[in-house]
């Protein structure tokens, strides 16, 4: 078997969807990773693909969809049809919003996106929570890390991933209230802002933050 993965993250080598590779990849002896954040090669990776069976496509939700270059080169896809019928593909999205809830739309679409492909799915995973995955320290992740690597550790052997690694990894579709309660504590101590805010700062963003330039 012969694995392809694309990566598309417009983050591209300095992406969570790296990282969450990165562990899919642990016991894999061998792939190769494409990333999708370079546009004009995308005909290119079509003519690559060609010479994989199996492939893998990890990108975080974007606006409750998927990054532009991962539409884009499943338009792409669909041009050329016959390089991807019967090839077996994966998907991870993953979501900076903590609760599953916010992909499940787009798992459908990518359930229904392999259909009209005529390709095999062999899995969407969904792993919510991924904003914080470059900065963590590996201990913090390293219980998603395993669950990561144990599904492409099945996905290689070519047998069915563990429905409960899936679910584990996916958590609740929504916060429990025990959850909700811990989150509003959260919020009202300023903590869950601070990640944010120190991005908005970095990025000169800060004083703009509640900017409305829409509304009437
Ligand atoms: C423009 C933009 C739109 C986003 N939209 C969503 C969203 O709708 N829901 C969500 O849960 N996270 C959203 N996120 C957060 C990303 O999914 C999250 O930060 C992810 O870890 C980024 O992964 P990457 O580093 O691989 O690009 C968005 C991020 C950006 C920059």
């Amino acid at each position: 078997m012969s694995l392809l993965i694309f990566n598309g993250s417009p983050r591209g080598e300095k992406s969570n969807s790296d990282i969450i590779i990165s562990w899919f990849m642990k016991d894999i002896t061998s792939a190769t990773t494409v990333y999708l954040k370079k546009v004009k090669q995308h005909e290119s990776i079509i003519e690559e693909a060609k010479s994989f069976d199996q492939l893998l496509f990890v990108f975080p939700l974007y606006v409750d969809g998927m990054p532009a270059q991962v539409k884009h080169f499943f338009e792409r896809m669909n041009q050329h049809k016959e390089v991807f019928k019967g090839k077996e593909v994966s998907f991870i999205i993953h979501s900076g919003f903590s609760e599953a809830i916010h992909s499940k739309n787009l798992e459908k679409y990518l359930y229904r996106f392999a259909d009209i492909m005529e390709m095999k799915i062999y899995g969407v995973f969904v792993i919510p929570g991924s904003e914080g995955f470059r900065i963590m320290p590996p201990r913090m992740t390293a219980k998603k890390a395993k669950q990561v690597a144990a599904i492409g550790r099945d996905y290689q052997r070519n047998i069915p991933f563990q429905k409960e690694v899936k679910a584990a990894l996916e958590g609740p579709l929504v916060h429990s209230k025990s959850q909700a309660a811990y989150f509003k504590i959260i919020q009202k101590l300023g903590l869950s802002n601070l990640y944010w805010d120190q991005q908005l700062k970095k990025n000169k963003a800060f004083d703009k933050r509640f900017d409305a330039p829409y509304s009437e």
